[in-house]
């Protein structure tokens, strides 16, 4: 899907003024096999299925939406660990996907990815010495043996471990312990960008916000640029300074991240923060609450039109089910606010009033026998 800012302005500059990642119409689609003897592609998984976004310097960009709604597939292809079926990421001015060798090789350096698990992200076999000095040596940024010891005490002081956690293994350390050695890892190479994937939902409540509180210090200090991927609102909205809005494969909504929690415009993103209680309880039983009915169509068979149609209160007969709605700004927003709903502005006015929604059966696309490259994620249906 194509933007009205991701088209209107040029591409990432390489003189540093433009924004570092540029992901432009990008989509990820996964064969789906059938047969035992002749292994037929019978159809595809749309895990993500044309997305525009761009993450500027130094900004914090959220990325929230259902289990299963391509998060992770979006943060794989824009490191290059996942090739795009079409579309195009740009990093700072470059087109990443003809770079090969040396060039790969530096431009990798650059982005980094911090995983939800650090148990198994982390070489148990591995010393967090052995594996920050892998990381060192990889990208021929080992500068001899005084030069490395002091710069992994620096690193591990850097994300609050003491010296000494350089000789210990990960097993040795408690999960937000085992974060913080991760996030060491992508920081010892130099990142301009940190994908993170979900990086405190393994992680008890308690130690979440000391984990957070890390990535912001840790960027504030060396400039770093982040994309967090969360399902846990409360989270994306600690942190970013954008949020984007994912479902089935595609983006429903962009905003700066007040502006998204204080006004969501699209049906989805209503559904999803009026889902989350408010310690008001006043306020709690005034508020609108929107229980989304029917389960999250299999991205391997997404409706046809707007995504969403099949449990939208809004939708409005035929250009909701045939018609695709675009990514655009909603005039008389603040921050180049973008929602992909054609009645975007009638629903914010009140013009147009929420309606029940009967559920719909999804429909079962794979039949028997057929298995897709991966077993699907489990589909957290809300409102249940
Ligand atoms: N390698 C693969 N082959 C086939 N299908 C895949 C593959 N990787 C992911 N998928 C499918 O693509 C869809 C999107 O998956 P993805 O992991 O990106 O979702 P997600 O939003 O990160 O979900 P979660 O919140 O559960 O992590 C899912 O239906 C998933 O089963
Ligand atoms: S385009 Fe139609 S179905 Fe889609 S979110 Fe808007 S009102 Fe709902
Ligand atoms: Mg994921």
């Amino acid at each position: 899907m194509d933007t009205d800012e991701a088209t209107a302005a040029p591409h990432a500059s390489v003189d540093g003024t433009g924004p570092l990642l540029d992901v432009r119409d990008v989509a990820v689609h996964f064969p789906i096999r059938r047969g035992l003897i002749l292994d037929r592609t019978i159809g595809h998984v749309y895990a993500v299925d044309g997305v525009s976004l761009r993450i500027h310097r130094g900004e914090t960009y959220g990325l929230v939406g259902e289990s299963g709604c391509g998060k992770s597939t979006l943060g794989r292809a824009i490191l290059r660990l996942e090739k795009p079926t079409f579309g195009e990421v740009w990093f700072d001015g470059r087109d990443i996907a003809p770079l090969k060798g040396e060039e790969l090789r530096t431009m990798r350096r650059r982005f980094q990815m911090v995983f939800q698990d650090p148990m198994s992200s982390l070489d148990p076999r591995q010393s967090v010495e052995g594996m920050l000095m892998e990381g060192l040596k990889a990208h021929g940024l080992s500068r001899g043996p005084e030069a490395d010891r002091a710069r992994l005490r620096e690193l591990v002081e850097q994300v609050g471990l003491p010296a000494a956690a350089l000789r210990r293994y990960p097993h040795e350390f408690s999960g937000g312990q085992r974060q913080r050695i991760g996030i060491a890892r992508a920081l010892c190479v130099e990142p301009d960008l940190i994908v993170a994937d979900e990086p405190v939902s393994a992680l008890d409540v308690s130690v979440q916000a000391q984990v957070l509180n890390l990535l912001g210090r840790l960027q504030d200090e060396l400039g770093l640029t982040y994309l967090v991927i969360a399902h846990d609102l409360a989270v994306v909205r600690h942190v970013s300074d954008r949020v984007g809005v994912m479902y089935l494969g595609g983006l429903v909504e962009e905003a700066p991240s007040q502006a998204l929690y204080d006004e969501p415009l699209h049906p989805y993103t209503r559904a999803l923060l009026s889902a989350i209680p408010v310690p008001d309880p006043e306020l709690e039983d005034r508020r609108e609450r929107i229980l989304l009915t029917g389960d999250l169509p299999s991205p391997a068979a997404p409706p046809p039109g707007c995504r969403f149609h099949t449990r939208c209160p809004w939708r409005q007969p035929e250009r909701c089910d045939t018609e695709r709605p675009e990514l655009r700004v909603v005039e008389g927003t603040v921050g180049g606010h973008r929602v992909a709903c054609h009645y975007a502005e009638q629903i914010r006015s009140g013009t147009l009033q929420p309606h029940k929604v009967e559920p719909a059966v999804a429909e079962d696309v794979l039949g028997p026998g057929a298995v897709p490259d991966q077993p699907g994620s489990v589909t957290e249906i809300l409102g249940r």
